[in-house]
C-alpha cells in the first residue's frame, strides 16, 4: 500500500518564490533589529508548560500544542516568543545592565483554524525592549514596526492603538476582579462587546464601557481628548490615557504614520499593562503585527521588577500583504551561472571555474546530471538562469570558455579571467 503524506493540518511547506518572500521579509526584520540596537537569541521550541502558560490568557492556553515528554515533563511547542524572552531575563541575562534590546525570528505554533492568514504553524518577528516604562520606548516599538513595515515596501498601513490601563483602570475602581476582567477583555479583543459587557456586574462599569466603546473621533488627538474627558472622574483609567497621549505625541512629532485609535481596543494576551497596537493593511482585515506594554510579566516570573514593551510581526501575513500589493521582490543581485562540461573528461576543469565564479560572488548550478549541452541549456531556461559557460576542449586550450546569454541569446569566447567582469557587468 502506497501513502501519500501531507503536512499536518494548518501547517506548510514553503517553495521557491514562496520561501523566497519569508527569507526576504525575514532579512529586513533582522536589519531593523540591528538598526534599533537590538540583539538577537534563539530560544527553544520547545518551554515548560507552566511558563507559556502563565500570563498568556485563556485563548493561547486553548491553543498550545501541549505534550509530556520522555521524562514526564509537561510541556509545549511556544505560541510566541514573549515569554521565553521573559524567562531569559529572569535568569541567563538578570544582570544585563537594562534596557535590554532582544530579536528573535522562527515558528510558533497555535491550534487555530486553519484559513487563509491563520495557521497552526507560523512565522513571527519578534522584538522586546526590556527595563524602561517610559513612554520612549514605547514609541520606538512603533517606529521600529513602521519602518520595517516601509522598508518590506508595504504601503497604506494603518496602525490602531489603544491602552489596556483605560479599561482595567475602570473596572478596577468600579471592583470588578482581575479574573472577570481578563474574561471582558478576551470579549471585547473578539468585538464581542454585548457578551463583554454582559459580564460586567457593576452597573457604572458598564455603562463606562459603553460609553468608552462609542467614543468616535476624527484623529488621534480628538480621541484622546474626548477619552480624557470621558475618564476624569477614574484617576488610574485618566493617567493612561494621558501615558497613551504622551507615546502618541512622540510617534506623531517624529515620523508620518497613520494611527487610528480604538478606546475599547484589548487584545487576546493577558500580559499587556500599558498601550496596545496593531497593524494592518487595506486590502486584508487582519493584523499583520501587534505589540503592547507588559509591566509586570518578568516579575510574574520571579524576575526583579522589570517594565517592558515588545511587537511581534507575523511574517506568513506580511507575505499575503506583499502578494496583495503586488510588491515585487527586489531585482536578483546575484547573477546566476550554469556551468557545462561539453565532455566528461572537462568535470575537472570546470568545476575549478564553478568555484572561481562562486568565490568572486557569482551563484553557480554545476550541470551535474550529464546531459549533453542542448538538455542542459534547456534545463537551465526553466530555471532562469542569466548565462550558461559551457566548457569546451578547444576554447578551454586557450584558456577561454564559451558565454552563453540566456535572454540574448547571444554568444562569445571569453578568456576564463575575464569571466567575472563579464558576467557582474
Ligand atoms: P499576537 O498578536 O498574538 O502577538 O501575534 C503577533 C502576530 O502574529 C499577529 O499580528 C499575526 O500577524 C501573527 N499571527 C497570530 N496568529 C497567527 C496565526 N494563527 N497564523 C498566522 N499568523 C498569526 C504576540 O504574539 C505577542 N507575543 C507580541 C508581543 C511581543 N507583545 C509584546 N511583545
Amino acid at each position: 500500500m502506497s501513502v501519500s503524506f501531507q503536512p499536518v493540518r494548518g501547517m506548510r511547506d514553503l517553495i521557491g518564490d514562496e520561501a523566497q518572500v519569508f527569507t526576504t521579509s525575514i532579512v529586513k526584520a533582522r536589519q531593523t533589529a540591528e538598526c534599533y540596537g537590538f540583539c538577537e537569541v534563539i530560544t527553544p521550541h520547545v518551554e515548560p508548560l507552566e511558563l507559556l502558560s502563565a500570563k498568556s490568557g485563556e485563548e493561547i492556553r486553548q491553543r498550545m500544542f501541549i505534550f509530556k515528554d520522555l521524562g514526564g515533563r509537561q510541556v509545549a511547542l511556544r505560541p510566541e516568543f514573549t515569554a521565553s524572552i521573559a524567562r531569559l531575563v529572569t535568569t541567563v541575562l538578570r544582570n544585563e545592565p537594562k534596557p535590554v534590546r532582544l530579536f528573535s525570528v522562527g515558528t510558533v505554533y497555535r491550534y487555530d483554524e486553519p484559513q487563509k492568514g491563520r495557521y497552526r504553524e507560523f512565522w513571527q518577528s519578534n522584538f522586546e525592549l526590556m527595563g524602561s516604562a517610559r513612554p520612549e520606548a514605547d514609541a520606538e516599538i512603533v517606529l521600529l514596526t513602521n519602518n520595517l513595515m516601509m522598508s518590506l515596501g508595504l504601503e497604506g498601513y494603518v496602525f490602531k492603538v489603544g491602552h489596556i490601563g483605560v479599561i482595567r483602570g475602570i473596572l478596577s475602581q468600579d471592583g470588578v476582579d482581575e479574573k472577570t476582567q481578563n474574561a471582558v477583555l478576551q470579549k471585547m479583543d473578539k468585538k464581542d462587546y454585548a457578551a463583554a459587557l454582559e459580564l460586567v456586574e457593576s452597573k457604572k462599569s458598564r455603562a463606562m464601557l459603553e460609553g468608552l466603546i462609542a467614543i468616535k473621533g476624527c484623529n488621534w488627538r480628538e480621541t484622546v481628548e474626548q477619552m480624557q474627558s470621558y475618564v476624569a472622574d477614574y484617576p488610574s483609567a485618566k493617567g493612561a490615557v494621558g501615558n497613551l497621549g504622551e507615546i502618541l505625541g512622540l510617534i506623531g512629532e517624529s515620523a508620518d504614520i497613520d494611527v487610528k485609535v480604538d478606546p475599547a481596543f484589548a487584545r487576546g494576551l493577558e500580559y499587556y499593562t500599558g498601550m496596545i497596537f496593531e497593524v494592518y493593511v487595506p486590502q486584508i482585515d487582519i493584523a499583520l503585527g501587534g505589540g503592547g506594554r507588559y509591566d509586570r510579566l518578568i516579575e510574574t516570573f520571579g524576575g526583579d521588577p522589570t517594565p517592558a514593551v515588545g511587537c511581534a510581526q507575523g511574517i506568513d501575513r506580511v507575505a499575503i500583504a506583499l502578494q496583495s500589493q503586488k510588491v515585487s521582490r527586489a531585482e536578483k543581485s546575484v547573477k546566476k551561472v550554469s556551468v557545462i562540461p561539453i565532455t566528461e573528461a572537462l568535470k575537472p576543469q570546470a568545476l575549478r571555474i564553478a568555484q572561481q565564479l562562486r568565490f568572486a560572488g557569482v551563484a553557480v548550478e554545476f550541470e551535474v546530471m550529464g546531459r549533453k549541452m542542448a538538455k542542459a541549456l534547456e534545463d537551465a531556461d526553466k530555471r532562469r538562469v542569466d548565462y550558461a559557460v559551457i566548457v569546451g576542449e578547444r576554447e578551454l586550450k586557450e584558456g577561454a570558455v564559451m558565454l552563453k546569454d540566456l535572454a540574448s541569446r547571444q554568444q562569445s569566447i571569453i578568456a576564463v579571467e575575464k569571466l567575472v567582469e563579464k558576467i557582474k557587468n
